[in-house]
């Protein structure tokens, strides 16, 4: 699909979001990526008296996201920023405390489908990849300026790419020819630089190499340390912080976050007595994470590899 995208973002998981966020009188929730605002509205919907600041660092979906959270008054405040900045972003608005906040990771379907925007190589388009497009290089420019020893390892640690060496050197043979300027001309590079045996799998060879090249150019998982860290500490007593990640690397780190938090003592186990001073600063609200039913993912195969993990903010470590 081009142009503005006819079709809307399912949002994933929904059911469960508004259960684990809880939504009573009063509250005020902070949705990090607001996208085209379909979690928003659920939360908006469950209690009448809640508010939701809606942040996302892309403009177009802001402005989706205006328009379907229009009849909501001043129940809904849009805000154009990363959720990195969450802190300073929160404080210009005059925002205090939350009582809940979610991040749901990765691109919206508008970014997807776009064909202007150059997120898929399933259509030609121009090699952007910004979420935000008011700022930052393209992927084209990224693919002219990265040295050889980078790409290799922004493909083999954000797109867990085995063939990383051969289509980092396959990318700046192409470069030297001509610049890589368009999605399907990064595609066939990378075709022609994977063995036959690859196009075998269940998903494009390209997959991989697009994903990690969005990861890298959008600092996401720079993104996701400093959002989890500051919209942790943006919670009100008791307040829960929900994430919605799409790859391993993201859940791994939301994991392994939210396993200090909930920790008493990190000291070294062969410590005789406990010496961090460490205290447990938060519940665990889904011991194993929560995935899509069959069902979901029938209805919208993005959610496939949906993972949603919450915690709530123990009451002595509230604001
Ligand atoms: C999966 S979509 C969210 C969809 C949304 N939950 C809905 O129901 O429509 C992810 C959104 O997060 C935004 N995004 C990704 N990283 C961001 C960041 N660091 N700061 C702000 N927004 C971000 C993207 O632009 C995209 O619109």
């Amino acid at each position: 699909m081009t142009g503005g995208g006819q079709r809307l973002h399912v949002p994933v998981l929904t059911h469960d979001v508004v259960r684990l966020l809880n939504p009573r009188p009063g509250n005020l929730f902070v949705d990090g990526t607001v996208g085209l605002g379909g979690h928003a509205e659920a939360i908006l919907e469950a209690e009448p008296e809640v508010r939701v600041v809606g942040i996302d660092r892309d403009e177009a979906a802001l402005e989706r996201a205006r328009r379907r959270l229009d009849r909501f008054g001043d129940r809904a405040v849009l805000v154009h920023g990363t959720y990195g900045n969450l802190d300073r972003l929160l404080d210009q608005h005059d925002v205090g405390p939350i009582d809940g906040l979610l991040f749901d990771l990765g691109v919206s379907s508008l970014q997807l489908d776009d064909n202007a925007r150059g997120f898929s190589f399933r259509a030609d388009g121009p090699l952007d990849m910004r979420m935000d497009r008011s700022c930052g290089v393209t992927a084209a420019e990224w693919l002219t300026l990265v040295s050889p020893e980078e790409l290799e390892r922004v493909l083999r640690e954000y797109g867990e790419e085995r063939y990383a060496r051969g289509i980092a050197r396959a990318v700046v043979r192409e470069r030297i020819a001509r610049p890589i300027e368009t999605t399907a001309q990064l595609r066939d590079v990378v075709h022609r630089a994977v063995p036959r045996a690859y196009f075998t799998q269940r998903i494009d060879p390209a997959t991989r190499t697009f994903q990690a090249i969005r990861i890298a150019l959008n600092e996401e998982l720079a993104q996701l340390s400093l959002g989890l860290r500051r919209g942790f500490a943006r919670l009100s007593k008791g307040g829960t912080l929900a994430v919605i990640s799409f790859h391993s690397l993201e859940d791994r780190m939301v994991k392994s976050y939210f396993r200090n938090l909930a920790a008493a003592c990190i000291c070294p186990p062969d410590l005789p007595v406990c010496a961090c001073g460490k205290r447990v600063e938060a519940e665990i609200l889904t011991p194993k994470p929560i995935v899509p039913t069959e069902d979901e993912v029938a209805a919208n195969p993005r959610a496939r590899s949906a993972k949603l993990r919450a915690c709530r903010k123990a009451i002595e470590f509230g604001r």
